[in-house]
């Protein structure tokens, strides 16, 4: 498609600049993209349009230094544009040094999902990351055992899901699972488990001390507020799962649902594991951490066979102990 060089100066409307640079290379928008034409704003990419080089090079290389998006599409554009600024990752990095690397992305990706909604960017991004942990384990299941749990305090929300994440994604891959796309849904699923918690005011999420009765079902309903906020975003069902049933317990003492374990999947089960495991290891307001191994000797004498499953734990032993 060709366009004369430059823009017309006297288009008037409320639609906003989007520079033609910020576009990245292998990336997809979901929104409207339109090209200033005369007077008019003609149609240039629909949502879900993939952008290659050679075609961002060509619009540059005809004076298009701007396309234009309608107001409606701020907030995608913007999320967008956060996604697209992420470093990428280098993947000549040894599974240890590249995991520690997603978990730092991973928390600034984290810290943009409680800003702004769900759109099909992050839920690229989120897949992009899933990916490369998805790697990391497929190439060294121990690289899990350099994750250090500690976290500055204002970090934890945001670095705990993508930790979450990898050590799920390891249970999984120790308990057999490993296929690709499988444990891809598993990681998803870590990466998102907590995102109902955007929902919940920071002052409830960082306070130090009990909740009162009404932030804590606040605090309760973040499962459910997650697995809405995920309703149109084809996430795979097991991801899905994991959002919305990561604090059920086997014996039914769990929230929201009371579930047992034989309605529990698989899946759910390991990514519970891997919550309550982070949790136990990392710096919290209400609670003392622990190190690995007394995270380990607390689930096994306190929460095995109630709360947390035998397989489960079993295999974030072998993942963590050598
Ligand atoms: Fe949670
Ligand atoms: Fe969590």
């Amino acid at each position: 498609m060709s366009f004369p060089v430059g823009l017309p100066s006297n288009l008037k409307s409320d639609y906003n600049q989007f520079p033609v640079d910020r576009l990245l290379d292998n990336s997809v928008t979901d929104f409207d993209l339109f090209a200033g034409i005369g007077n008019h704003f003609i149609l240039y990419s629909g949502q879900g349009y993939k952008w290659m080089r050679s075609e961002l090079t060509g619009l540059l290389n005809q004076g298009y230094k701007n396309l234009w998006i309608r107001p409606e599409d701020f907030a995608k554009a913007v999320i967008y544009e956060k996604m697209a600024k992420l470093p990428q990752l280098d993947k000549t990095l040894r599974p240890e040094d590249r995991l520690n690397k997603i978990l730092d992305i991973g928390a600034t990706f984290t810290r943009y999902l409680y800003e702004g909604d769900i759109t099909a960017s992050s839920v690229h991004k989120a897949e992009e990351l899933a990916t490369h942990l998805v790697a990391c384990i497929q190439e060294d299941q121990g690289c899990v055992r350099g994750i250090t749990g500690l976290a500055q305090h204002d970090m934890y929300t945001y670095l705990h899901s993508v930790r979450v994440a990898a050590y799920a994604t390891a249970i999984a891959h120790q308990m057999g699972i490993t296929d690709t796309e499988s444990l891809k849904t598993i990681a998803m699923g870590g990466i998102f488990h907590d995102v109902g918690k955007s929902s919940v005011p920071m002052a409830i999420i960082n306070k130090s001390g009990p909740l009162l009765e009404g932030e804590w079902l606040t605090m309760k309903n973040h499962p459910v507020e997650g697995h809405k906020k995920m309703a149109d975003s084809c996430l795979h069902h097991v991801s899905r799962e994991i959002v919305l049933h990561h604090h059920e317990r086997l014996n039914g003492s769990g929230y929201p649902d009371a579930l047992q374990q034989n309605s529990l999947l698989p899946e759910v089960q390991m990514a519970t594991l891997a919550d309550v495991f982070d949790a136990l290891t990392s710096s919290r307001s209400y609670q003392n951490k622990r190190n690995r191994f007394e995270a380990l000797d607390f689930i096994k004498h306190r929460l095995l066979r109630t709360d947390i499953s035998v397989e489960a734990f079993k295999a974030l032993v072998a993942c963590l102990v050598k």
